[in-house]
């Protein structure tokens, strides 16, 4: 595991869009992994400005979305699928063909649920997962108490993530189920970058980092994983900084 610090969020952010569009350079038919949330933005703004200045190209790119809300139709603009339309899909030259985003509405959750494992599986396995963390230490939608086993399925979110996400319902409540990848999907992938950016986060990354490992702070189950790489900004990254940090 290695953290790189930067002393601001959007170094931190386009620090972690140059090494995707490092890795997509060397792999034009990457599979990638993808977050959506505030802290994915400026992220995706940097590959679509590395994308209009002719550097990389997403033509032969595989996606898969980490979660979606159950409930929310594609097209609503609050849905995964919409923000990652709007802020990557429909402004580079992906085959929207290939970005797959959990179905919100998916009539049998555990089918889709297995046949979004599937699909992973038959493209090979994911390269290389971007990932945010959660206030309460989740990755993807796996809250605190999600078994570091498990699979793509539906959870309940807890009331800490429906405060933080209001931000985008304006104020009012998000959807209270989501369908996620489970941290055994995530672990799964060859390659894990966290970003974590602003002092929201810094409890979060400390109790990653450097507390016990155990369900209680989900993404400590990335230190199980031996290509994980953390992109902190100076708020972000305060409360590591210095300490030596073991992987187990
Ligand atoms: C989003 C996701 C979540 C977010 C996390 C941070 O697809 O899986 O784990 O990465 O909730 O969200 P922001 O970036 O909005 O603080």
């Amino acid at each position: 595991m290695s953290i790189n610090h930067f002393p601001t969020t959007i170094a931190a952010a386009h620090a972690v869009a140059d090494r995707i569009a490092e890795r997509l350079k060397a792999k034009p038919s990457i599979v990638l992994g993808l977050a959506t949330g505030a802290t994915m933005e400026p992220v995706y703004e940097r590959l679509v400005a590395l994308h209009r200045a002719g550097e990389i190209s997403f033509a032969r790119v595989t996606s898969f979305n980490l979660d979606e809300y159950v409930g929310l139709p594609p097209e609503d603009p609050r849905s995964y699928r919409s923000t990652m339309d709007s802020q990557l899909f429909d402004l580079v030259d992906i085959d929207k063909a290939r970005t797959f985003v959990p179905d919100g509405l998916a009539a049998d959750t555990s089918a889709f649920a297995s046949r979004y494992e599937a699909m992973m599986r038959e493209a090979g396995g994911i390269d290389l997962q971007l990932l945010g963390i959660g206030r309460n230490g989740h990755i993807g939608f796996n809250e605190p108490g999600a078994d570091f086993a498990a699979r793509t399925r539906v959870v309940d979110l807890e009331a800490s993530t429906l405060e933080a996400n209001s931000a985008f319902f304006d104020g009012k409540l998000p959807p209270t189920k989501a369908m996620t990848m489970g941290i055994g999907t995530i672990l799964e992938s060859r390659e894990i970058i966290v970003l974590a950016t602003g002092a929201t986060k810094r409890e979060a990354v400390r109790a990653a980092l450097t507390g016990p490992i155990g369900p209680e702070c989900p993404a400590t189950a990335l230190r199980r994983h031996a290509n994980v790489t953390w992109w902190l900004d100076a708020e972000s990254g305060a409360g590591v900084a210095g300490e030596s940090l073991a992987a187990e």
